[in-house]
């Protein structure tokens, strides 16, 4: 935390004066309970501040204190419960609405998160750190001009914050602003050369200005660093080399970390994957009677599930990352969910009615294979309804986003080659991206004798 303005010491000195008129036991608990702390032992912290509630049930900054090891431990439940009771108890408590905050932002909510954010920032006005969560959440909800903002605001405090450095970097490259961005990325490596969420700013920012040649380096550099699947993806994706597919665990990894935020980043970008699937499939279709067998390949968070699970007598859904899995569980309305690759699983997948897969090749890369393995899964007659993200020319292109996007005669050629024909065909808008609209091309296929 940066400097306090005198109103935040006066409070300071009042919570240190009430600090002191504590019983001797409670002073002793967080002591101890502080020590722990910092040495990261928030269980043992935790059972001391429990016990110093017990005995003095009304101290704000001690529910706080709690609210803060609750959250480290990852039970965020309890963790909002403490800092809420904070905030009952002190309503101006600018760390608590924080850390509320964080709370929220861990489980998804980011819009949520946003609003006690907004209550810190207005507490604690130096306060740089509500300043970078605010602007995290906007970069996740792709909100990048809000984020520079937020970035730039953090900076306005804490000149050397090295994260809100590198996090700018970032933000401004999304906003076309590589000059920018470029001189915000160094500036974050002057503190730590080894920071990778300046130096992946770099290289997009190079690319941007035109020369791939230097973040290919730049990424040679990053591999030296860590190796990682999603690491080596980008390193061809930046470097405008079109791989056959992603190293092996990119996506799994990409999306166990997107999935607890991913179905509210995807609303606030008016993603319609699933429904304009469902809207092609029903004319094809005939009416909804729960007879069919529908595997929903990429299934993530379940959002295709609740427009087929009128058409399914069994509905099985394949994924690669264990975390959307998770929420396609809470969600409901799957018989079986498997953690798998679909050209694995496909292989012990027979006389299916329907095969769906929205926004999912865009994580596969060419799809010969893929295409196979689904035409055999699928009975006579059977169906293929998925969406590519649209490219005019060539076969499939891997885009700077480390997304592939596919040419329609591409895929309806690989299709006819494993005897699946196009049945429906339409161009639309999938989500919005930096404000703009993705196109998209929605098919469906049919499994010819
Ligand atoms: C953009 S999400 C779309 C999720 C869901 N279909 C929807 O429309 O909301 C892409 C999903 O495809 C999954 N995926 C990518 N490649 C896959 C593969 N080869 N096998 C199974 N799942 C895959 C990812 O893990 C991710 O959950």
């Amino acid at each position: 935390m940066s400097k306090l303005t005198r109103k935040q010491r006066r409070e300071q000195e009042r919570q240190k004066a009430k600090a002191t008129k504590r019983p001797r036991a409670v002073q002793k608990y967080l002591r101890q309970a502080l020590t722990h702390q910092q040495g990261r032992r928030f269980e043992k912290a935790t059972a001391l501040y429990e016990r110093a509630l017990q005995m003095i049930p009304d101290d704000a900054e001690i529910w706080n204190q709690l609210g803060s090891c609750l959250l480290n431990l990852d039970r965020l439940e309890a963790a909002t419960a403490a800092l809420t009771r904070c905030i009952e108890l002190q309503p101006k408590h600018a760390i608590a609405h924080a850390n509320l905050g964080n709370a929220a932002a861990r489980s998804g909510d980011l819009t949520g998160a946003l609003a006690h954010y907004k209550h810190a920032k207005r507490l604690a006005p130096r306060f740089s750190k509500p300043h970078y969560n605010a602007a995290k959440c906007h970069a996740m909800l792709q909100q990048w001009h809000l984020a520079v903002d937020g970035y730039r605001a953090a900076l306005a405090i804490k000149p050397d914050y090295r994260i809100a450095l590198a996090n700018l970097a970032v933000s401004l490259s999304m906003i076309d602003k590589p000059k920018e961005a470029l001189i915000m990325a160094r500036k974050a490596l002057e503190l730590d050369p080894l920071d990778l969420v300046a130096r992946r700013a770099l290289a997009r920012a190079q690319v941007q200005l035109g020369d791939r040649a230097a973040a290919d380096e730049t990424y040679a550099e990053i591999l030296q660093i860590s190796n990682s699947p999603e690491l080596v993806h980008m390193r061809e994706a930046m470097a405008g080399r079109t791989t056959d597919a992603p190293p092996a665990g990119y996506a799994r990894d990409v999306f166990d970390r997107f999935a607890v935020s991913f179905d509210h980043v995807l609303d606030d970008l008016e993603y319609r994957g699933p429904q304009l699937l469902a809207a092609a499939l029903e004319k094809i279709l005939p009416p909804p009677n729960a007879d069919l067998f529908v595997y929903d390949l990429g299934c993530g968070t379940g959002r295709c599930g609740h427009y087929m699970k009128r058409y399914a007598r069994r509905m099985v859904g394949v994924d690669l990352s264990s975390g959307m899995l998770a929420r396609a569980e809470e969600k409901g309305g799957y018989d079986e969910l498997r953690c798998a690759d679909g050209l694995i699983d496909l292989q012990g997948v027979a006389d299916c009615d329907v095969v769906i897969s929205a926004d999912v090749l865009i994580y596969v890369g060419r799809v010969e294979p893929l295409f196979a393995a689904i035409s055999k899964s699928l009975r006579t007659g059977g169906l293929f309804a998925f969406t590519i993200e649209s490219l005019d020319y060539g076969d499939v292109r891997l885009e700077i986003s480390g997304r592939y996007s596919h040419n329609y005669d591409y895929v309806a050629s690989v299709g006819a080659a494993v005897g699946m024909v196009p049945v429906a065909r339409s161009r639309a808008t999938l989500r919005r991206e930096l404000g703009r609209p993705v196109a998209c091309d929605v098919l469906v296929l049919r499994r010819e004798p």
